[in-house]
Formats: C-alpha cells, sequence, structure tokens
C-alpha cells in the first residue's frame, strides 16, 4: 500500500522550479492520495501553516524562501467519467502532467485542447492562472474545478462561473491561501472544430503541408511553434512569459498605435480597453537578448526571463523591475508580473 504522504524537512526546490533557482522549505508536503488532503495535513501537522502549493513550479518566482510547508499533489489519474459520442467530460487528478493530459485527450479522440499543447506544468495549476495560447484558454473548456477550501474545511466543486476566469485570473489566483485545486473537469469534443484565428497557426500548417487539420496536426502545429519560439524550461531555466500582456484604457491603446504603428493592439476585457503585447513594448526598450550575469532576456523572446545558470530569484526579480520601468518610463504603461513571486513583494 502507499503512504499518504511524505514529509521532508529542510526540502531542497533548486530542482523543483523551471527557473532552476536555489530555495528551500522549511517542510515538504508530497500527498499521494488527493481524496485524503485533509488527512494528510493533519497527520502532517502542517493544516494551519502557510501553504504553497507547487505542481510543476513553472509559473512561480523564489525571489525568497517559502514559509510554511510546501504541498505538491502527486495524484495523476486521468478518466472519462462521461461520454454521449459526441460531448465527454474528462476529469483528471491535479498531480497530472499538463501536456501529457493534453495528447492523452488526443489518443481518446478528444478534441478541445490541441491550442494549449506543450505548455509546462501540472493539471492543477492550469485553472489558476487559466492558462492559454494560441487562442485558447483552459477556463473555456472547464466544467468544474475540485478544491479543498481551507476557510470552510471541506471538499467543494466549483462549476465554470465560480471560477470566475479572466485573462490569466481566476477565483483561486485572488485568493491562494484559500485554495487547493485537488481536480479538473474538462468538457471535450468527438468532433474536431480547428481554432486556427491566432496568427501563425495556419502559416506553421501550411508549411507542414497540411490542408484539413484535425485535432492532432492542430497541436503538431503548436508544439513547432513553442519549440521554435519559447526556450526549453529543460535547457535555460525559465517560467514562459513573465510579464501579462497590459490592459489599458482605448483611447490610450490608440495614441500609442498612432505613435508605434507596428504595436500589436488585441480586444480587451470588454469595452474600452485593449491588449497590448508585452513582448513589443519590452522589445521597443532594448531588452531582447539582454544579459547580466546569468539573469538575462530571452534572444528568442522579449516576454521570457532566463536563468543561464547560477542567477537568485532575486537577481531575476531586480531585472524584471527594471524592464518593467523601462516599459514606465517610454510608454506609461505598467506591467505586471505573470509569475507568483513568492518571499517578495513586486
Ligand atoms: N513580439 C515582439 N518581440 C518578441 C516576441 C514577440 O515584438 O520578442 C511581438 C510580435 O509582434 C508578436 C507579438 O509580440 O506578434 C505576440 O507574440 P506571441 O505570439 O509570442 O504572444 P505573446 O502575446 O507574447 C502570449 C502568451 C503566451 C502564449 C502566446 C501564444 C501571455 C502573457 N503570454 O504571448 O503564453 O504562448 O501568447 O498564444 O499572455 C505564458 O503564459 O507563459 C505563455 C508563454
Amino acid at each position: 500500500m502507499t503512504a499518504l504522504f511524505r514529509l521532508l524537512r529542510d526540502a531542497d526546490l533548486a530542482g523543483r522550479n523551471t527557473f532552476g533557482v536555489a530555495a528551500r522549505a522549511p517542510w515538504l508536503l508530497e500527498v499521494n492520495d488527493t481524496g485524503s488532503l485533509a488527512e494528510a495535513l493533519d497527520l502532517a501537522q502542517v493544516r494551519d501553516l502557510p501553504l504553497l502549493m507547487l505542481g510543476g513550479g513553472s509559473n512561480l518566482l523564489f525571489a525568497g524562501d517559502p514559509p510554511g510547508a510546501v504541498v505538491a499533489l502527486r495524484a495523476a489519474g486521468l478518466q472519462v467519467i462521461a461520454d454521449d459520442g459526441v460531448q465527454a467530460v474528462v476529469r483528471a487528478d491535479a498531480g497530472a502532467d499538463w501536456h501529457g493530459l493534453v495528447m492523452w485527450s488526443l489518443d481518446q479522440g478528444l478534441c478541445g485542447l490541441e491550442n494549449l499543447a506543450l505548455i509546462p506544468g501540472s493539471t492543477g495549476a492550469a485553472p489558476i492562472q487559466n492558462i492559454g495560447a494560441y487562442g485558447v484558454e483552459v477556463g473555456e473548456r472547464i466544467v468544474a474545478v475540485e478544491a479543498w477550501d481551507r476557510r470552510a474545511q471541506r471538499n467543494v466543486r466549483l462549476d465554470r462561473a465560480a471560477c470566475a476566469f479572466g485573462y490569466r485570473d481566476s477565483a483561486f489566483k485572488r485568493d491562494p491561501e484559500r485554495w487547493i485545486v485537488t481536480a479538473v473537469e474538462l468538457a471535450l469534443s468527438r468532433h474536431a472544430k480547428p481554432r486556427l484565428d491566432y496568427a501563425g497557426i495556419g502559416e506553421e500548417l501550411a508549411a507542414m503541408g497540411v490542408a484539413t487539420p484535425g485535432a492532432r496536426e492542430v497541436a503538431e502545429a503548436v508544439i513547432r511553434i513553442r519549440r521554435r519560439k519559447l526556450p526549453d524550461p529543460a535547457v535555460v531555466g525559465n517560467a514562459g512569459s513573465f510579464f501579462k500582456n497590459p490592459i489599458v484604457p482605448a483611447p490610450l491603446a490608440q495614441a500609442l498605435q498612432a505613435a508605434h504603428p507596428r504595436l500589436p493592439v488585441f480586444p480587451g476585457d470588454g469595452d474600452g480597453t485593449r491588449k497590448l503585447s508585452a513582448a513589443w513594448l519590452i522589445d521597443a526598450c532594448g531588452w531582447k537578448g539582454a544579459r547580466e550575469g546569468d539573469a538575462g532576456v530571452s534572444p528568442a523572446h522579449a516576454l521570457v526571463l532566463v536563468n543561464h545558470g547560477a542567477a537568485t530569484g532575486l537577481q531575476l526579480l531586480d531585472l524584471a523591475r527594471r524592464i518593467a520601468a523601462s516599459v514606465q518610463d517610454r510608454f506609461g504603461v505598467a506591467l505586471e508580473p505573470e509569475p507568483r513571486i513568492v518571499g517578495a513583494r513586486w
């Protein structure tokens, strides 16, 4: 029988964050059976400590050591829980690898996650920042999120509306001390409806010689684009986009675009707002490929901060602050970090 959990003291977190920066946790609790999460928190005597949930460690920056306990959920089951031959619902445990889930769903003949292929991290982290890429956000596919509510001390099942998804945002992200996501339920389809609206996917498919793409071909195109544009965290430490694309009032976007006709501008989160390309703004300030010691900006993508080897979280944070300050000075636009910053304030 597998033990319910494993508890480590003074745990090394360097191998557990994709930036690869040094950090240590006073306690690290690995929970094997998510159904017994509450019992594991009790038995390990960490229930009332500050808790940091750690999935793939691909969306956080350790600028200092986390206090309390770091909790990792290991259950990684994938199941089809409903299927009428047209639509199916898949349930995935929080510990499942996200990209593994995407490829498994394609193997089941289920479509809907293909644009989200190759995003690093765990399934439990996906709803927290509402991961998105190439025209699709995971929140569009989510039926419900199962979570442990630390405030009410009970398991809950939140439907999509209760998750309050926004651009790289959710109820879970707004109140991280309250929620421990344990599983995600996704509505997928047996009939491919390729989403090719994002510039670049159509071109990639054409380059692949695919005229009528199915979900698998779209996943392949996304994988090719990501491999080309985004550094692989297994090769050079990074956490994907370090900043969110800023959402600004439409008049500011118009004024900036008049002055800089090449600035990419996208619809915002409602009337009266627009989303700007943070990568373009950072690139225009000359940061792409910059390097200071081992902290740097990827030469492949201006939105990705990289650790060339021995950068500390504080060095990366300091670089990020100076990048944001230069974008603020030059364009009057405030950038916000996308990953969670642990151990320091932005
Ligand atoms: N651009 C530059 N310089 C660069 C890179 C990009 O000027 O070095 C400009 C180009 O004009 C390009 C535009 O920025 O057309 C947009 O670039 P890209 O298509 O790479 O998308 P992004 O807006 O920079 C967002 C997500 C990515 C996601 C891609 C594709 C955010 C914060 N980032 O990046 O998500 O993969 O779109 O959908 O929304 C992540 O969240 O970690 C992530 C990688």
